[in-house]
């Protein structure tokens, strides 16, 4: 089938000239913004509603909505005319020291439409910046510098982010740069639970220990992870 809304390979995957940019890429781009491997990325070229076409002309079904930036679509009609729209108007009005009309008034609509009394936003461009001002709102209500991130984790790769994220090869050559204050717990998956298995059965044949208890279904994973999540919050009130 080569219909235009399913997927369709034509080279493998990544193909040539996604191997060929990545070469270009790994040439002029600074190390730390793309994550580079073997056979990593493939690089995009078009996307329209939910398929995305690659620079080899492979189709894909995004289930991801590129991290939900395109989750009315890509390349929605509405939304590209309000670009084009904008852009023969204003493209830049220096952000923080002039603001423009369609800033408050995205903002007035955003408070309209948030759940409870939210009525203040932060327009991050990007997701570090969501994550750096997160900890900054957090710090600025509690008083508390500590947080707690999961191990394996990703947050985003600027300085501080760096410090919550739980993945060695992303934080370890910057670990003198990092503050330490985070404490990173082992994140309750199917991984987690088959190693809890595996430490229930040894702790199981030694007579003096008491052995772990190990989630069994969803349900008591999501209950071990609240449970989890409230004695977490509580260590956090407590310090
Ligand atoms: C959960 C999460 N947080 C933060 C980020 C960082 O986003 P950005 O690359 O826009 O800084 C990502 C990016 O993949 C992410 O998946």
């Amino acid at each position: 089938m080569n219909d235009e809304r399913f997927e369709h390979l034509r080279t493998p995957v990544p193909g040539p000239r996604s191997l060929a940019l990545q070469t270009l890429l790994e040439r002029y781009e600074s190390r730390g913004v793309t994550y580079l491997a073997p056979h990593y990325p493939v690089f995009w070229e078009s996307a329209h509603g939910a398929t995305v076409t690659d620079v080899d002309g492979n189709r894909y079904l995004d289930l991801t909505s590129a991290f939900g930036v395109a989750n009315i679509g890509h390349t929605n009609p509405t939304v590209t005319a309000a670009i084009m729209q904008q852009a023969t108007h204003l493209i830049h009005g220096m952000g923080d020291v002039h603001p423009t009309e369609v800033r408050a008034r995205l903002l007035e609509v955003l408070a309209r439409i948030t759940p409870g009394n939210l009525q203040k936003t932060y327009l991050a461009a990007g997701g570090a910046e969501a994550i750096e001002f997160a900890r900054k709102t957090a710090f600025l209500a509690t008083g508390k510098p500590h947080t707690l991130a999961y191990t394996g984790a990703y947050h985003g790769l600027s300085l501080g982010t760096l410090d919550v994220i739980g993945i060695a090869k992303f934080r370890d050559p910057f670990a003198a740069l990092l503050d330490a204050r985070t404490t990173f717990l082992p994140f309750p998956n199917a991984a987690t639970r088959a190693r809890c298995r595996s430490e229930h059965r040894r702790d199981l044949a030694r007579t003096d220990s008491r052995p772990r208890r190990c989630y069994r279904s969803p349900q008591r994973l999501l209950a071990r992870t609240a449970r989890a999540l409230r004695r977490a919050r509580r260590v956090a009130d407590s310090r």
